[in-house]
């Protein structure tokens, strides 16, 4: 048996951009926790969303936030809006019609905030949603939403390894519905969602890694932040937060069962802004 590590943990201060879910409901289905005919009740959403605002924020971290535009109602799920590495923001370009003006949204808002590298992409891709920054690499997602091809283009633009993971359970179509970070070189994924190619990637670069059972990554638990001590996940995901406990992580339960109902949760609607590493944080 390996010795087990109690690492101690220290929290980073980070940057978030949130959108708030004003305008959120389901009225057309592209995953399949989405169902339309099923009643959303949009009050409750902005008040879980809210609260998980106010964690950011008693936490340290700075969070911006962007205006919800009518007749888009997934532009709360903000990760999805852009993927931002040292300073440089490669926005989204969605893979479905409904979506699709959030793209410039989001760039319009980068641009207006003072960031002088906005790329807009060639390819399809979902931001956050599948591009996860990893110490010194992005773990990047494809099989349902993001094109292979704009892997490439992602790591012509940041100039860091990408390594392309292969997702093959509809569930769990974005890679942030399957995999989070925890720290640089850590972190947690639930291995049925991946390709057998994929999961022995995984296993390779990532062999202390946590591993969720279907049931914590039924209820979204992967799609969790974290700051490098906190990890914000949905509260469901009950065995998970005991293992990032034994990790020596605080785990804390949000509920956005809500925003659950568009397939989407704590993750899904946290867009972290890295700036550049030269010249201060922010
Ligand atoms: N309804 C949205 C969609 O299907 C949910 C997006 C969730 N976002 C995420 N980062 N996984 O596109």
């Amino acid at each position: 048996m390996p010795e087990q590590r109690q690492p101690v943990r220290t929290a980073r201060p980070r940057h978030y951009l949130m959108c708030r879910p004003t305008h959120f409901a389901v009225d057309y289905r592209i995953n399949p926790w989405m169902d339309p005919a099923k009643p959303v009740d949009t009050a409750l959403a902005v008040l879980q969303w809210e609260r998980l605002y106010d964690l950011y924020q008693q936490l340290g971290h700075t969070v911006d936030l962007i205006e919800p535009v009518p007749g888009l109602p997934d532009m709360v799920y903000s990760a999805n809006g852009a993927t931002v590495h040292d300073g440089r923001v490669l926005v989204a370009n969605f893979r479905y019609e409904q979506r699709a003006a959030e793209a410039p949204a989001y760039r319009a808002w980068f641009e207006n905030a003072g960031h002088t590298e906005v790329k807009a992409a060639e390819h399809t891709n979902e931001g956050e949603g599948d591009y996860l920054v990893a110490g010194g690499r992005v773990l990047a997602g494809t099989g349902f939403r993001t094109d292979p091809a704009a892997h490439a283009e992602a790591q012509e633009l940041f100039g860091v390894p990408v390594v392309t993971l292969t997702l093959v359970d509809p569930r769990f179509y974005h890679l942030d519905t399957a995999l989070a970070v925890l720290d640089d070189d850590e972190i947690m994924y639930y291995p049925a969602a991946f390709s057998e190619d994929s999961r022995r990637t995984l296993r390779e670069l990532f062999p202390d890694a946590i591993l969720a059972d279907e049931a914590d990554a039924e209820v979204f638990g992967l799609n969790a932040v974290s700051d490098g001590l906190n990890v914000l996940l949905p509260q469901a995901a009950t065995a998970l937060a005991g293992k990032l406990a034994a990790r020596g992580f605080r785990p804390v339960g949000v509920d956005l069962s809500e925003l659950l109902k568009g397939g989407g949760s704590v993750k899904c609607c946290t867009l972290e802004i890295r700036h550049r590493a030269t010249g201060g944080t922010r």
